[in-house]
């Protein structure tokens, strides 16, 4: 079969994903693109030297039988296709995963990576023994969070759902949490801080046999503060495992 690729959303992830095909990181034979500010798409073909079809909507993208489709686009992108891409043939890697937190997502071609975080493997088994108690702190500078306040502030605190209603582009970690802990419920605090430069995830989960503390400090994507460079480094690994 052969390793065709749709992408829905040439944006910071979006960018990443195809200059690693184009290294040849990851393998594939034809990169299908589709992105609703058609400038992008084409800024991002133009910087690719292998083949790349830009097409108008999701219904063309699927249309070309992609085996694996990446939306690195925004939690409404994943609300408004979300049907049309499971009655699809191809395998999903959602990366807008507040989204799936209101849907029937238990489809196995749904797939979503660690993204900024890690060690899921873990809280996942732990998860089959019973877990207490899950937190994740996220720290990270205002302008990352579209804050501009100058002295340290807790700016939310409570549900992962609702995080990552609030803060759509900046807490689906908390969201792909929940998703691997469901139905333990994922207490959430969000700390603008000016003072740092990363994008700090800290992660704590009491469970039956055990505790664990997980950190992740990621360098924001240059061309998106919003977006940790490791999601997009999250969902290349994925992606290669899905087209072997
Ligand atoms: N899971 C995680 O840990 C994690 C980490 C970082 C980012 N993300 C999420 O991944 C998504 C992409 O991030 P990014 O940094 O590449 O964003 P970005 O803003 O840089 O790029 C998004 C692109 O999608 C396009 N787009 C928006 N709505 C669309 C739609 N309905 N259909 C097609 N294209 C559409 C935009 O024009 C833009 O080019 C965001 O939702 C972000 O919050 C998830």
């Amino acid at each position: 079969m052969a390793k065709k690729v749709g992408l829905i959303g040439c944006g910071a992830i979006g960018t990443v994903l195809a200059d690693a095909i184009e290294r040849k990181v990851i393998v594939c034979d034809e990169l299908v693109v589709f992105d609703t500010d058609a400038a992008k798409a084409q800024k991002l073909k133009r910087s690719l030297n292998f083949r790349v079809k830009i097409v108008g909507s999701v219904d063309e993208l699927l249309a070309a039988k992609p085996k694996v489709v990446v939306e690195a686009a925004g939690q409404q992108a994943v609300r408004d296709y979300y049907e049309k891409l499971v009655a699809s043939n191809a395998e999903i890697i959602v990366m807008s995963t507040g989204a799936l937190l209101n849907l029937n997502a238990d489809d196995p071609k749904v797939h979503f990576p660690a993204g900024a975080i890690g060690g899921l493997d873990a809280i996942a088994a732990a998860a089959n023994a019973g877990i207490d108690e899950v937190t994740i702190t996220s720290r990270k500078n205002p302008k990352a969070l579209g804050k501009s306040n100058t002295e340290e502030a807790t700016i939310y605190e409570g549900t992962a759902k609702e995080a990552a209603r609030q803060f759509p582009r900046e807490m689906n970690v908390a969201a792909t949490l929940a998703l691997m802990v469901k139905p333990v419920q994922v207490k959430v605090k969000v700390i603008s801080d000016p003072k740092v430069t990363r994008n700090t995830h800290e992660i704590n989960v009491k469970w039956r046999y055990g505790d664990m503390t997980l950190r992740f400090a990621n360098m924001p994507h240059p061309d998106n503060p919003h977006t940790s460079a490791l999601a997009a480094w999250a969902a290349i690994q994925l992606l290669k495992t899905l087209l072997k």
